[in-house]
């Protein structure tokens, strides 16, 4: 196999013409993948020119290529990491043994169901993107956007590529399902819970993308660790691009952060909001909104299903390598639940614990990018501190679902959660405010007043070079 991507119909690098079934199949998926698209997609930009990386090899350097294209032209298609022989797997219940090229039919509707849940959430970031376009705040951050989505489409094509390949008519029958969910709709959301609440500002955005991906990156880590060697190969090229859309939201709100501050000096009354700014006690909240749905999507704290997957070789730890012990059995792992109205530590069979892992790993991380944002304040001279919630705080998903927790994690009654809940959450005024600043900025370079620019431009341009250009 190449790792070049061949130049058809569907750009490729699994030698998709050396399987006529499976390339007629595609092909058949493709059109309405793209009617999709231009329903769903960014609204109003499908004819604009935008400076976008493309994949034309997966090797080092081959993958970025940029240039100005439209949206739908975009080169979607199939990109696996090459295969690397002799490759054992290296966790679970099968470590040692040759890792699978096809589905092992004992795992068959498990390996289904972690690829339809991966695969369900890109096509839903772009639902919940689709109308930001018109309000970006400068034209790289537009360019950003787009990129974005483009990418999040070609990992429906990974996801897809693996279920037409590999799960025969019902594999099929879900990649077509793919495009019939709605973010959002009431008969037919999308999966997961965070793939359904709006994203229609670009704060919302910048966490979206700092948090909710970062959830993405690490489930992909996850899945790259997989005995079922194409899915490992595919969530290893994905991991490459969702690199970007973590440096979207994280540089997003780190900019938001040093612009919040620059106002908030300016201001007699150190007031952000009162100089068009987005005062840093209303970010917090939005933090505190994205942070608790998104530890939502790493599942319940004691999992027989993670176990499963574990046991079975199919889903691992975010870098399995550097753990000592990889098959797991008869270790145990404290986890905090809330029982009989009280938290406890609970001493569980270590592989019921993967999703709490998981999160563990997830929290550590977002905890680096905060200290980064609390940084700039500091550097600034004022006195706040951005903080992530209390993972017990505002959980829909796990034991603490039960419990009104404060963002500290104390266990409060009813009431005084309720009471408090406008202090600790985005409401409505909130909303309407955001919105009001979300004032489109298209002039090259310039930027709206409550975000600062940013270091750098894309690939080594400017900053005010024209990312997005409007139809000629
Ligand atoms: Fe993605
Ligand atoms: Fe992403």
């Amino acid at each position: 196999m190449s790792s070049f991507i061949s130049d058809q119909k569907i750009p490729n690098n699994v030698n998709l013409s050396g399987d006529r079934r499976l390339q007629r199949a595609l092909e058949k998926w493709q059109p309405k993948f793209l009617e999709w698209w231009m329903e769903m997609g960014p609204a109003g930009y499908q004819m604009h020119d935008v400076y976008l990386r493309t994949a034309i090899s997966v090797e080092k350097g081959g993958w970025a290529n940029f240039g100005h294209v439209k949206m739908p032209d975009y080169r979607w298609g199939i990109f696996l990491e090459p295969k690397s022989e002799g490759r054992t797997h290296h966790f679970g219940d099968n470590i040692g043994k040759p890792v699978w090229d096809e589905v092992p039919g004992e795992f068959r509707n498990m390996l289904k169901r972690l690829i339809v849940t991966q695969g369900d959430t890109e096509p839903a970031s772009v639902e919940q993107q689709k109308l930001l376009g018109q309000t970006a705040p400068s034209l790289y951050d537009l360019r950003n956007l787009f990129q974005v989505n483009v990418e999040e489409g070609r990992h429906l094509w990974a996801m897809v590529y693996l279920l037409h390949t590999y799960f025969g008519r019902d594999g099929r029958e879900e990649a077509d399902d793919m495009l019939s969910r709605r973010s959002g709709d009431e008969d037919k959301p999308r999966i997961l819970g965070a793939f359904n609440e709006p994203t229609n500002h670009w704060l919302s955005f910048f966490l979206f993308a700092m948090f909710t991906d970062r959830d993405g990156k690490y489930q992909l880590s996850a899945l790259s660790e997989s005995g079922f060697d194409p899915l490992a190969r595919t969530c290893s090229f994905m991991l490459t691009e969702e690199a970007h859309h973590l440096f979207v939201g994280e540089t997003g709100i780190r900019r938001i952060v040093n612009r919040s501050c620059e106002l908030m000096k300016q201001d007699p009354n150190g007031d952000a909001r009162a100089q068009g700014g987005i005062d840093l006690p209303t970010l917090q909240k939005y933090i505190n909104f994205w942070f608790s749905v998104d530890l939502d999507l790493f599942g319940g704290e004691i999992s027989s299903n993670a176990a499963d997957a574990f046991a079975a070789g199919l889903k691992g730890r975010h870098r399995e390598t550097k753990y000592e012990d990889h098959v797991c059995l008869g270790d145990s792992f404290n986890v905090e639940v809330f029982e009989n109205g009280k938290i406890v530590q609970k001493e569980v069979a270590y592989r019921t614990a993967m999703n709490e892992i998981l999160r563990g790993e997830f929290i550590k991380d977002c905890q680096r990018a905060i200290d980064k944002w609390n940084g700039i304040i500091k550097k600034h001279g004022i006195n706040f501190e951005l903080r992530a919630p209390s993972s017990r705080f505002n959980r829909s998903i796990g034991s603490f679902s039960e419990a009104n927790c404060d963002p500290d994690g104390n266990v409060i009654d009813q009431a005084t959660f309720e009471k408090n809940y406008d202090q600790w959450m985005p409401t409505e005024e909130d909303e309407i405010y955001i919105k009001s600043l979300m004032q489109p900025v298209f002039e090259p370079g310039k930027m709206a007043n409550w975000i600062s620019p940013p270091k750098r431009g894309v690939n080594g341009q400017e900053v005010d070079f024209e990312y997005v250009r409007p139809p000629s």
